[in-house]
């Protein structure tokens, strides 16, 4: 693994050795300081400092830490790693790269541990602007956490001990002397990149970086020099003075999301993301978790710049304003969401769900004016960014020349939500040849275009995603009246399932949503073969006051779409009749075929 192309590397000199720095973008723009954890060594940052300079156009500064890279180790090893040397070396780089204006402070695992230490301390206030956590708690915080839980025990805070616990076997390894070392100069070492391959889904040609046994055996004493001594003592006084941006990945097998559970107490100026990956999120998420750094460094420099202007908010006053405010806002702040057949009932409500929560929206329907409306609207709910484009589902080449220009301007999506369908009543012999086109057209092909143009960017990408096919209960739901509607939904949801089983391994989810009877325009608006346009039209009438009576609002589905991309959820039936009709389905078929004798409304 080599550093990003254009890199500048240097060497400042603190405390006896010197540290090697490499830096990329402009320096006149915001510094952003990445720090790498254990038994990494800066190179783990590459796909995000490139990301940062080049997409986000910010000045990024990557370092070896002592004894780690291309820097140099102290002699001796014990005692040359301590949080207050870390400290130093961190203050000298800052002062080298960036001597006039604070920094953005980035960490990961031991990096993070460290950056704690340094937004916590008094000697470094004014010299961070900002600071983003990702896999690495502050020591005194963990102290005072584990200290809590054993002076104050209940059932709930000693399962969470023990979860910690025994998540942290590596940690008193290498509290033992010259097993690690000798592990990772022998076995262990040689075969650490299978392992994180395996174990993390890391991509080939990650590692091993060729410094990866010494490094590993000098880390060693970042643990020996800091864990226990601090852990038995944690300070009182460790709060920060830096707004605090926490990543916490829910895969982490070596950190319980729960450490982070009181940081508020620690952390007047908190923004929280979650994301469902593993403990190497600088490798396997380089997108968000640039893009996420992006954001916060923005907010932050505007808010800074704000108060420079004499219209900021007092000091430590409320937080920064990153994160939105929705229910799901942890999850999806920040993540770009497309959803077709935006302009109306649930693609817009779903479409307003993301950007409550924060995401970037691109709500798409061949309505251009309720695209846009969608899109004016979501940004006015707290969208950071929402545009809207007018595509009709249906045209392959036009869904070809959407999927190129979102990944031009956008980038990769984070999650696709192929909702665009309409309505089609009647019976097999009313359906003429052309209606079952146009039903499948946009139906099933709008959901296949969608799948496999924008699906092939998120697998190609690596780094996980989710698709959402909106079906209908009509799809396990037979009915007499329904034939070619029901037959394309079938066909969205048997699909869903076999792109679920091809992208399992890929971190990409696929749920198809079944909705049952939602109050919407697609009554209004769909075509009742078989009758002249009169009685289509009093059909039309009849089904929407029958489905306004129903009154289930699409904004429920869209809380259901949110909840099935959280839990990777496969089929989701949505309102009552259609959860009782899916268990009808797979219990009592014969139940549903009398049932579909009558045929419901839609
Ligand atoms: N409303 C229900 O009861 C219900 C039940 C089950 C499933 N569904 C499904 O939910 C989805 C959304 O439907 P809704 O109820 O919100 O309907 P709606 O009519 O309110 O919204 C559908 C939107 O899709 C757009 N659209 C239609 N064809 C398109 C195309 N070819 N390209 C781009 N955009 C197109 C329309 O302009 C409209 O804005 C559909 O797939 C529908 O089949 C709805």
């Amino acid at each position: 693994m080599t550093l990003p192309q254009g890199a500048r590397e240097r060497r400042v000199r603190t405390g006896g050795i010197e540290l090697c720095v490499a830096e990329l973008g402009d320096p006149g723009r915001p510094t952003v300081v990445l720090v790498h954890g254990y038994p990494d060594s800066k190179e783990v940052w590459s796909e995000v400092a490139t990301r940062l300079a080049d997409r986000h156009g910010l000045h990024v500064v990557l370092y070896d830490v002592r004894g780690h890279g291309r820097s140099g180790a102290p002699k001796p090893l014990r005692g040359g790693f301590t949080l207050e040397k870390l400290t130093d070396d961190f203050l000298t780089v800052a002062d080298a790269v960036s001597p006039d204006r604070p920094v953005h402070l980035v960490g990961h695992d031991w990096g993070s541990v460290q950056a704690w230490e340094f937004v916590t301390v008094r000697r470094t206030e004014g010299r961070i602007a900002s600071f983003t956590s990702m896999s690495g708690p502050s020591l005194d915080h963990f102290g005072h956490w584990i200290d809590k839980r054993v002076k104050r025990p209940t059932p709930r805070r000693v399962g969470q001990l023990l979860g910690q616990g025994a998540k942290s076997w590596y940690v008193y390894l290498l509290h033992t002397p010259a097993l690690p070392e000798l592990a990772w100069r022998g076995p262990l070492g040689k075969r650490w990149p299978g392992i994180l391959r395996r174990m993390e889904k890391v991509p080939t040609g990650a590692y091993p970086t060729p410094s990866l046994p010494s490094d590993a055996a000098h880390g060693a004493w970042l643990y020996r020099d800091n864990v226990r001594s601090r852990l038995r003592r944690p300070r009182s006084d460790a709060h920060a003075h830096a707004p605090v941006q926490l990543i916490t990945p829910l895969e982490d097998r070596f950190l319980s999301e729960r450490l982070y559970d009181e940081l508020e107490e620690w952390v007047p100026n908190l923004t929280r993301r979650t994301i469902a990956a593993g403990h190497w999120i600088p490798r396997t998420r380089p997108d968000q978790v640039a893009s996420w750094i992006d954001d916060f460094v923005t907010s932050v420099e505007q808010e800074r710049a704000g108060e420079a202007a004499g219209q900021g908010r007092e000091q430590g006053g409320g937080p920064v304003r990153t994160a939105a405010a929705g229910r799901y806002a942890e999850r999806f702040g920040g993540r770009l969401v497309l959803v077709t057949g935006a302009g109306s009932g649930i693609g817009r409500a779903t479409a307003f769900a993301f950007a409550e929560a924060g995401a970037r929206v691109i709500a798409v329907d061949r309505d251009a004016e309720a695209a846009a409306r969608t899109a004016e609207l979501s940004r006015l709910i707290g969208a950071p960014g929402a545009w809207a484009e007018t595509v009709d589902v249906s045209d392959e080449q036009a869904m070809e020349k959407l999927a190129a220009k979102v990944h031009t301007e956008h980038g990769v999506l984070d999650v696709l939500v192929n909702n665009a369908g309409i309505g089609l009543s009647g019976s097999f012999f009313d359906t003429t040849s052309d209606d079952w086109r146009k039903v499948l057209d946009v139906n099933l092909w709008g959901v296949i275009h969608g799948c496999r143009l924008f699906g092939r960017h998120m697998a190609e990408r690596g780094q996980g995603g989710h698709i959402v096919n909106t079906a209908s209960a009509a799809a396990y739901q037979p009915s007499k009246a329904l034939p070619a509607y029901s037959t394309s939904k079938a066909a969205v949801l048997m699909l869903s399932e076999c792109l679920r089983a091809e992208l399992a391994g890929q971190g990409i989810g696929v749920s198809a949503i079944c909705p049952g009877l939602v109050n919407t325009n697609i009554t209004d608006t769909a075509t009742f073969v078989g009758v002249d346009a009169e009685e289509e039209r009093r059909r039309q009438k009849r089904s929407t006051r029958a489905y306004g009576l129903r009154n289930y609002p699409p904004e429920k589905v869209a809380d259901a779409i949110l909840r099935a991309v959280l839990l990777d959820e496969a089929v989701v039936p949505v309102t009552p009749e259609a959860r009782v009709s899916y268990a009808l389905s797979r219990f009592l078929p014969r139940a549903l075929r009398a049932l579909a004798r009558v045929g419901p409304p839609l």
